[in-house]
């Protein structure tokens, strides 16, 4: 009964949805590959995950018990649901499709949709997962990792993202790297670089960033874009050595003695000269009053 209403309100719509349906997955979504190779592993997390999140509307899959919506759910096992590329497949889990199929972008993590998908590819005979491709967005990935280092012999300073998949490590390409020189107030943006197919990035440096007393910077990569950012720091003598200005070194009226400013000393010479006048000129003053007296009761 429930599922009569809906349906009925679902015509209704349904010249909308055709619309959705008919909008284009981006090549680029369409071509993308899971970060990681399908296992019994990634199976049974899917398995769960399936049974969580998708089976209120999709059945159980290869009995086609879905839930009679329209547009029908489809059963993962049927022949139109598995033409769907992984790429297809990972991009409708994250965006949704038409009005009923909702996102699972805030629900299910990257890898948890990659793991239902291994889940459902496991109920079609004829599958054979393309390769890997480890491309920048692998560096979202848990076991992702940076380094940062200087080439001494070629002057460069290079970043290196690597992923180590099932033990191996395997360099991860077009990975967008920020590059920061930490100041006193947070860190200031450099250059950034886009690491290549062997994983590395080199960065071109502006040769006048102030560094301390030895020419010691403090230099920041920060991979971009992605939701678990990585992070790595180096110091190297790469800016320019740069004196500190303490604070006795200039003239002040807080300083030393010796730095004061030339306005004070004068105005407390002058305060000093001027009180050593004053008590002169009075001395003298008393002098002669003494001496009036005395020509005075002499006479
Ligand atoms: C609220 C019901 C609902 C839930 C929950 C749901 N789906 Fe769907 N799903 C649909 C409907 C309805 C369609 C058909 C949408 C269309 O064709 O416009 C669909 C379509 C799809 C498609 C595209 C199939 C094709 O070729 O048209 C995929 C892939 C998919 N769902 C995967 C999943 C996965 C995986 C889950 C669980 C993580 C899930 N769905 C949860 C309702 C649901």
């Amino acid at each position: 009964m429930r599922f009569k209403i809906l349906s009925t309100l679902l015509v209704a719509i349904f010249a909308s949805n055709l619309f959705a349906q008919t909008a284009t997955i981006p090549a680029d979504a369409k071509a993308r590959t899971a970060p990681f190779v399908f296992s019994t592993e990634s199976k049974e997390k899917g398995d769960k995950i399936y049974q969580a999140n998708c089976k209120s509307c999709h059945g159980d899959i290869g009995k086609a018990n879905y839930a009679k919506l329209v547009p029908i759910p489809k059963d993962p096992a049927s022949p139109e649901y598995q033409k769907n590329s992984d790429g297809d497949m990972f991009y409708i889990l994250s965006n949704g499709k038409g009005v009923l199929m909702p996102t699972f972008v805030n629900t299910l993590t990257e890898e948890q949709r990659w793991d239902v998908i291994s889940y459902i590819r496991s109920f079609n005979k004829d599958y054979t997962q393309p390769p890997v491709k480890v491309a920048g967005e692998a560096a979202k990935t848990e076991t992702a990792k940076m380094v940062l280092g200087y080439d001494l012999n070629n002057k460069k300073l290079w970043a290196m993202v690597t992923d180590s998949i099932s033990g191996t490590k395997k360099p991860l390409s077009d990975v967008t790297i920020k590059l920061f020189v930490r100041r006193t107030f947070g860190n200031l943006p450099i250059t950034q670089a886009v690491t290549s197919n062997l994983g590395v990035a080199y960065f071109d440096l502006p040769n006048d960033i102030p560094g301390d007393s030895i020419g010691n910077i403090l230099l920041i990569a920060r991979t971009i874009g992605s939701s678990n950012e990585l992070t790595c720091s180096l110091t190297e003598k790469l800016g320019v050595v740069t004196k500190p200005k303490l604070l006795l070194d200039q003239r002040a009226w807080w300083s030393i003695n010796k730095m004061a400013p030339i306005w004070l000393i004068l105005l407390y010479l002058s305060g000093i000269t001027g009180i050593g006048a004053t008590v002169i000129y009075i001395l003298l003053q008393l002098r002669k009053i003494k001496k009036i007296n005395q020509i005075t009761t002499e006479t």
